[in-house]
């Protein structure tokens, strides 16, 4: 697979005023702006009249301008201005290259290809009873699929979140089921004891989860409805892959915390992934290893193995090794 048709995360759609601000995706550079409708345009970060960067202009009257000899681009990428000769009407050819994007919970998605794929669906995202709040940037010196391997991963929550998600007295993973699913895979009867699972948990508690990988860089963790009924509290974990060893890391909460402020939420959340990145940065190789042989499993691994299979199946080779 090339990863340039899926759709990727690139910003929070909040991030971006008219713009225009930089980002990177896929080893690619790309540029970001609004334009009189607001609309969102993620292009090439190129002139292409002598390629300077694009995301150095400004935009004006609803054109991004480029910083160096002035040249207007329309919405459609089309140059539409060239000051250095006020008559001249420049042709089709005259354009930048231009993205796909879309604003999608919270986030603005760039895909670099067009292709069949959509976007990955985050089911908690239609749910109107939860709370939605985006958690990030998170930038990782790591690779996409080490990232989405450690939000699987739930062997670690005594040690790494000891006192938070995980308890050093409570460290064993009880068996839990994988399975195929329409995207993906699904890890279903995923239990551990929690200390603290979320900002307002009052005491440890026996929590079951549903873990699920919906794109080969999305995954998503559902809360069993324990306490609040018919509520299904969910957590999405969206990682641009920015260079094979680099990502930048979001998390989406649909949640039942209504009165907690969005700095607590986001506070919390900080807290949690600072404990996770400094492991996620020490491991190597950077690149996921896909072969069987490359690192040791066991049967809490479960999960874990069944991304990488996941991973293979689809021939991704963005992050992987
Ligand atoms: S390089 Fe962009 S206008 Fe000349
Ligand atoms: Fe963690």
């Amino acid at each position: 697979m090339t990863e340039t048709i899926l759709w990727h995360p690139v910003a929070l759609s909040q991030s971006l005023g008219v713009g225009p601000r930089p980002f990177s995706l896929l080893g690619r550079d790309g540029v970001l702006w609004r334009d009189g409708q607001a609309q969102p345009h993620a292009w090439a970060d190129r002139c292409p009249h002598r390629g300077t960067q694009l995301s150095l202009g400004r935009v004006v009257d609803g054109r991004l301008q480029c910083a160096y000899h002035g040249w207007q681009f329309d919405s459609s990428a089309r140059c539409v201005h060239v000051p250095a000769l006020p008559g001249f009407a420049p042709p089709a050819t005259h354009c930048a290259e231009r993205f796909e994007v879309a604003e999608y919970c919270g986030l603005l998605w760039v895909r670099l290809e067009p292709g069949e794929a959509s976007l990955p669906a985050f089911e908690a995202e239609a749910d109107a009873k939860l709370r939605k709040l985006n958690c990030g940037p998170y930038e990782v010196h790591s690779s996409a699929p080490r990232v989405v391997e450690n939000f699987l991963d739930m062997a670690h929550f005594g040690f790494v979140h000891e006192g938070w998600l995980g308890d050093a007295a409570h460290t064993a993973v009880p068996a839990y089921e994988v399975q195929e699913s329409a995207n993906g895979i699904k890890a279903t009867q995923c239990r551990a004891w929690q200390p603290r699972s979320s900002l307002n948990a009052s005491g440890g508690m026996m929590v079951e989860y549903t873990y699920e990988v919906i794109a080969p860089y999305t995954a998503v963790l559902t809360k069993l409805p324990l306490e609040q009924q018919g509520y299904r509290e969910a957590i999405a974990l969206f990682v641009c892959p920015v260079e094979p060893e680099r990502s930048v890391v979001w998390f989406r909460l649909a949640v039942t915390d209504f009165t907690s402020s969005d700095a607590s939420l986001r506070a919390f959340q900080d807290t949690i992934f600072a404990q996770d990145k400094p492991v996620v940065e020490s491991q190597t190789p950077k690149c996921l290893p896909l072969g069987a042989q490359a690192e040791r499993h066991c049967a809490a691994d479960k999960a874990s193995m069944a991304y990488r299979r996941y991973l293979q199946s689809l021939a991704v080779c963005f992050g992987v090794m």
